[in-house]
């Protein structure tokens, strides 16, 4: 079992990503080491080129990025964490597997054009190739297990697709399929101020999103101007199908106290927002505080962050350099 995931080191974590995803992460560290594997996680900073930003701000969010999943609870002692760019063969296996994609397949990437909008002539051939890069980021260890958060299951698929094809044009078995994990929890968490759209780094409003590094006063403030509605709230689950806001709140309470939202429900069920409102506010503050104020310590220290990914780099390179040169043998590139 080697499980592999990555978060682009644009803008900040939010409360989406943490729950979607770095929760996981931070979840199965032991579990995987008992079941004799792997927990591999990176900076995927490559990545975040497609999203053209200043060269210090890039750099800054990786350390801060990094910090942000080590105040989380990932531990470089059980899980290998790194930046991409530290890791050559994530560009070398990139290209080797853009001449198995096809470029039908990239057209029907939805992230692509939502992000390339109307002007898909002007967009950067980083962002129409960003999924192939992250095909190499899985294939490079051979994941079995990837942990993301939903938006990401289109990705997977076609990580799955190159893989089987590279495997049957080349006649070899390199790269297993790995299997895509969506949290059951928190698979889509939606923008506290517009429940159609996804919780994301990229709205230009902040309170459409609670970041891990938010005051208590601002947790505080963002629930309780988040979208509700004027009813009270149900006493089943079925009650929420059509009251998206108010599905989104629960669902953030339930993955925030590990608990489903049935229970939320038999607890808050025929109480106003007026009640539910602060209740999260207070166990959202309850459990992202300490996050932040760690975040905040080893923000103190960059040397000390910037030598964990030295030292993931060295090991996650230790490992992706056999399974190039397989990839390279495959395709008749080692003489
Ligand atoms: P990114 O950086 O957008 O998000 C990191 C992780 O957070 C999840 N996520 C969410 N989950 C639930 N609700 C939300 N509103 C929400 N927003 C984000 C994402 O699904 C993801 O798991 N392309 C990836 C990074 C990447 C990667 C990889 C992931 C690069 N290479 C290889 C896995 C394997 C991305 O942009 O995620």
């Amino acid at each position: 079992m080697r499980v592999v995931s990555g978060i682009q080191t644009t803008g900040r974590l939010h409360l989406g990503n943490y729950l979607g995803a770095i929760k996981q992460w931070v979840a199965m560290q032991d579990q995987v080491a008992e079941a004799g594997g792997e927990s591999m996680y990176f900076m995927a900073d490559l990545h975040a080129l497609t999203d053209r930003v200043a060269p210090k701000e890039l750099a800054d969010n990786t350390i801060e990025m990094t910090a942000t999943v080590l105040a989380a609870g990932l531990d470089p002692e059980k899980s290998i964490i790194w930046n991409q760019a530290r890791v050559p063969a994530h560009s070398e296996l990139t290209w080797l597997l853009n001449n198995v994609a096809r470029v039908g397949w990239l057209n029907r990437m939805t992230q692509f054009k939502d992000k390339a909008g109307k002007d898909r002539e002007g967009a950067s051939v980083g962002l129409y190739d960003y999924p192939v890069l992250m095909a190499a980021d899985i294939l490079l260890y051979k994941a079995t297990h990837v942990p993301v958060g939903e938006d990401q299951k289109q990705h997977l698929e076609l990580t799955r697709d190159i893989a089987t094809k590279f495997n049957s044009d080349y006649g070899v078995e390199v790269f297993p399929l790995p299997e895509p994990m969506i949290s059951v929890a928190a698979p889509r968490i939606m923008s506290l101020r517009d429940a159609t759209a996804k919780m994301s780094k990229s709205n230009p409003s902040d309170m459409t999103r609670v970041n891990l590094n938010d005051s208590d006063d601002e947790i505080a403030q963002k629930f309780r101007k988040a979208k509700s509605d004027a009813e009270s709230l149900p006493d089943t689950v079925e009650g929420l199908e059509e009251r998206p806001e108010a599905r989104n709140l629960v669902t953030i309470y339930a993955a925030l106290a590990d608990i489903a939202p049935a229970e939320v429900l038999a607890q808050y069920g025929g109480q106003g927002f007026g009640q539910f409102k602060p209740a999260l506010a207070d166990l959202a503050v309850a459990k992202l505080g300490p996050i932040r104020d760690r975040l905040v310590r080893l923000l103190d220290d960059r040397g000390e962050v910037i030598r964990v990914l030295e030292r993931g780099s060295e090991r996650a390179r230790a490992i992706a350099g056999p399974v190039l040169r397989e990839a390279q043998d495959a395709m008749g590139l080692q003489l």
